[in-house]
C-alpha cells in the first residue's frame, strides 16, 4: 500500500508536549504540540513548527519565552481541553484545571504533574507562507525525580510520556513501551565488528 505524501505524519510517531506561555499582559496559555524535536544531540536547541494562527506563537513572539512540558499518558484529557480554540483572553490553565509549576529562568510557569519542564527562550523564527519554525534554546531542564534514575535517565515504564500516532480523522495516543535493549552511543563510533 502507498499513502499520499502529505500523510507522512501517519507513519512517524510523534511526542505530545504542552507548551505554556504568558501573554504580555499576563494571561496564561497552554497548548498541545506534536511537531517539536531537539536539534541534534547533545546541543541545547529545539525546533517546533507552528501554524500562523496560534496564541502560543503570538506569546512567544511577544515575550521571547515558553516552557515545553512533557505530559504523562494520563493527561490526554487536559491535552484535548488545551487544544480547543479559546480566544487569547481566556486562561487555559483554569479551563483545563492545570496547576502552575514555578519556572526559574523564564516568566511562563510550567504545568504541575508533568514529567519534565524545558524553560526556553526564542532564538530565531524561520517564516514560511503558512507556518513558522520556532527555534528555542533550553535554558533550564527540570525533571520529576520520581520518573528518572540518579543519572537523569527516564524510566518510560513509570513515566509513560504521552505520544501520538496521527490517523486520517484523528489521533491515537500512545506511550513508548521499550524493547528492553539499551545500546551505547559508543557503538556508533566504532568500526570493530563491522563486516
Ligand atoms: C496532540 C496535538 C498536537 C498538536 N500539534 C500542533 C503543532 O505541532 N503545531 C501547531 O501549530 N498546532 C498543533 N496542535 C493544535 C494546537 O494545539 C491548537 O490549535 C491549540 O488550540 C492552539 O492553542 P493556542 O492558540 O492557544 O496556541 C496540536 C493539537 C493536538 C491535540
Amino acid at each position: 500500500m502507498e499513502l499520499p505524501p502529505h500523510r507522512r505524519e501517519n507513519v512517524l510517531p510523534l511526542p505530545v508536549v504542552l507548551i505554556s506561555t504568558v501573554s504580555p499582559d499576563g494571561m496564561l496559555n497552554a497548548a498541545p504540540w506534536g511537531n517539536i524535536t531537539p536539534i541534534l544531540r547533545p546541543l541545547d536547541e529545539i525546533v517546533l513548527a507552528s501554524w500562523l494562527k496560534r496564541d502560543t506563537l503570538e506569546n512567544i513572539r511577544a515575550t521571547g519565552e515558553f516552557v515545553v512540558n512533557i505530559p504523562t499518558a494520563g493527561m490526554s484529557r487536559e491535552v484535548m481541553v488545551c487544544a480547543r480554540h479559546y480566544p487569547p483572553e481566556v486562561d487555559e490553565f483554569a479551563e483545563a484545571g492545570l496547576t502552575p509549576h514555578p519556572s526559574k529562568t523564564v516568566r511562563p510557569p510550567g504545568i504541575e504533574g508533568c514529567i519534565a519542564w524545558m524553560e526556553c527562550t526564542l532564538v530565531e523564527e524561520i517564516c514560511r507562507d503558512k507556518y513558522v519554525l520556532v527555534i528555542g534554546k533550553v535554558e533550564r531542564l527540570e525533571v520529576d525525580d520520581r520518573f528518572f534514575t540518579v543519572d537523569g535517565e527516564m524510566d518510560p515504564s513509570i513515566a509513560k510520556p504521552l505520544c501520538m500516532l496521527c490517523g486520517k480523522s484523528g489521533m491515537r495516543f500512545t506511550c513508548p513501551g521499550g524493547d528492553g535493549e539499551y545500546r551505547s552511543y559508543a557503538e556508533m563510533f566504532s568500526w570493530e565488528g563491522s563486516a
